[in-house]
């Protein structure tokens, strides 16, 4: 039985696993960025959060586990799989296994591949609300499909117009989204940059981490325009022009009449991550046509946000 969807509202995680059984959607804090999450078993739950997000059915979700136990109902896990849970679960790494034929999740989450993406959340909210639902939960972002990912239960409220209740964990601990591996018998193939950094992969396994190949597979949520504010983003900017908002990176400078803003003062590459979205709301929020961006150093975690900056500067049409 299918209650009527209740609205609104911050909500605590018996409410919110209550939600959950009865077959719909409730925002939930994570380490990385809050997630929209449904039964993954459930056509309808499911349903729902690709109508609440206006996402595309072809771009497949990140199921969510509480523990191995339930990963294991749901894919094949190869020893490198393992040893990457070992090092990194719970926390910011997703995994893309080979699904289990009798896996019991609906297929619009992966819509219709033979693999699935796997993630164990460390944020407690996060783990304590799937432990209590009793099941895993697909949970993409909690964002409007294509907009910034949200990293306060106010982004949540704010981009669904209250529609959807949330768990409220404080501010994302992380800010970036989760790292998207491809895991085979003796390599790994980065689908999406993310918190955790290509140099731990490769110290953490010693395989190979490679770039995927075909460019049209990927992880769908590649899509070039993605992470859009509604200004527009211009990208390595040494100097900040007139009607732009700046958004800065350490010692960069750039100086606006509008805001004037720094992902990171000390030139931090994690607390630049922590507030990316959140600033680049901040600098959209001030009714600029552009905001410029100084430069961020490529590597650590610098790649993770080096690739959102430009989805949120590619063009949108
Ligand atoms: O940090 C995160 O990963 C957050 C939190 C909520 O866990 N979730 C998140 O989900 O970023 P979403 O839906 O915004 O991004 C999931 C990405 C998409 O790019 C999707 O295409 C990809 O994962 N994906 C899902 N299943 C896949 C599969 N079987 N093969 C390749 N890519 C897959
Ligand atoms: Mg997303």
């Amino acid at each position: 039985m299918r209650e009527p969807r209740d609205s609104t509202h911050l909500v605590k995680i018996e409410q919110a696993a209550r939600i959950l059984r009865d077959g719909h959607v409730v925002a939930m804090p994570t380490e990385t960025v809050y997630g929209l999450a449904g039964d993954a078993a459930r056509d309808d739950a499911v349903l729902e959060i690709f109508e609440t997000k206006a996402r595309p059915r072809f771009n497949p979700l990140i199921v969510h586990c509480a523990d191995l136990e339930m990963v294991q109902r749901l894919a094949l896990f190869p020893k490198l799989a393992q040893k990457l849970a070992d090092q990194f679960w719970p926390g910011p790494l997703t995994m893309v296994l080979p699904k289990r034929a009798d896996a019991p999740v609906s297929d619009l989450v992966t819509a219709g591949l033979d693999t699935i993406a796997i993630r164990m959340p460390k944020h407690h909210l996060a783990r304590e609300l799937i432990a209590a639902a009793g099941f895993p939960v697909a949970a993409p972002s909690a964002n409007p499909s294509g907009k910034l990912s949200p990293t306060t239960a106010q982004h949540v409220l704010d981009g669904f117009e209250g529609r959807v209740p949330v768990v409220d964990g404080g501010p994302a601990e992380e800010g970036v989204e989760s790292t998207i591996v491809a895991v085979s018998d003796d390599q790994l193939v980065l689908l999406r940059p993310g918190t955790i950094a290509r140099a731990q992969l490769v110290e953490a396994t010693n395989v190979p981490v490679l770039d995927p190949q075909d460019k049209t597979i990927k992880a769908p949520g590649m899509l070039l325009s993605h992470y859009a504010p509604n200004a527009a983003v211009r990208l390595n900017a040494v100097d900040c022009h007139d009607g732009e908002a700046a958004l800065n990176f350490g010692a960069s400078g750039l100086e606006s009449k509008h805001a004037t803003l720094n992902l990171s003062p000390n030139g931090d590459l994690a607390e630049a991550a922590r507030n990316l979205f959140s600033l680049l709301r901040q600098a959209d929020q001030q009714g600029v046509h552009t905001i410029a961006v100084a430069p961020i150093p490529a590597d650590g975690l610098g790649e993770a946000i080096n690739d959102r900056l430009r989805r949120a500067a590619a063009d949108r049409n």
